[in-house]
């Protein structure tokens, strides 16, 4: 069938790991969420990572059940990045040009021949201009932050307080910014159920996939 790309971008807590997944398990996608592979950098360097450092990184991405684990000399660290501190870092890192050099280069390597869905802030619009969908996922601030916080455990008021932060230099920052790519499908998700949501993403992603194999 050759490469069907789909990019769901958007700020923090907008449900794009949530829908993706579910286009994973439901509909054969396999899942690249390219965040993890930031806030792997962020949890392994530090703040202050140079480029040296980065070169004799030995960072590995696999695939297992339709979704990457990530590998710090064999060691499988995936499950220990999701904390809103390493987000602050992540999001800190991401400013850099040879930080997203490396993740882009990372990200597009893995995503070959099949279908994928890849979430991140520039999937659209930087690591897959070319992608078959683009989804762009949004929500208020205040939801966005419950989520997040029921997510991980921890307290809303420090959570909403660090996304609002990230928000703003995500979107703000020289290198890819997180912006809605032209394209793209918008999806508000406030307010609705995870299944409402999947079903809208489903039927923007069916309409294009149809509209290519007639
Ligand atoms: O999606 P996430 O919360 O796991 O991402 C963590 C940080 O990584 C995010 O605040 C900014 C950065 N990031 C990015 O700059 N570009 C991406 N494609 C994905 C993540």
């Amino acid at each position: 069938m050759g490469k069907f790309i789909v990019t769901i971008d958007g700020p923090a807590g907008s449900g794009k790991s949530t829908i993706a997944k579910l286009l994973a398990k439901k509909d054969d996608f396999v899942h690249i969420n390219s965040g993890a592979v930031y806030r792997a950098l962020a949890y392994v360097l530090g703040e202050n990572l140079g480029i040296e450092k980065l070169s004799n990184l030995n960072l590995e991405l696999s695939l297992k059940e339709k979704s990457i684990r990530v590998f710090c000399d064999g060691d499988d660290i995936t499950d220990r990045l999701q904390s809103e501190e390493i987000g602050r870092v992540a999001s800190k890192i991401a400013q850099i040009g040879f930080v997203r050099d490396y993740v882009n280069k990372k990200v597009r390597d893995l995503a070959k021949n099949g279908k994928f869905v890849i979430d991140g802030r520039d999937c659209g619009t930087v690591i897959f201009p070319h992608a078959n969908v683009k989804i762009f996922l949004v929500a208020n601030l205040n939801e966005r932050a419950k989520r997040r916080a029921l997510e991980t455990g921890e307290k809303f008021g420090d959570v909403l307080r660090i996304i609002k932060k990230r928000d703003k230099e995500d979107s703000e920052r020289d290198i890819a910014p997180l912006v809605k790519p032209k394209e793209a499908y918008e999806v508000d998700t406030t307010s609705k159920s995870i299944e409402e949501v999947y079903k809208e993403v489903k039927c923007i992603i069916r309409r294009v996939y149809d509209n290519r194999n007639r």
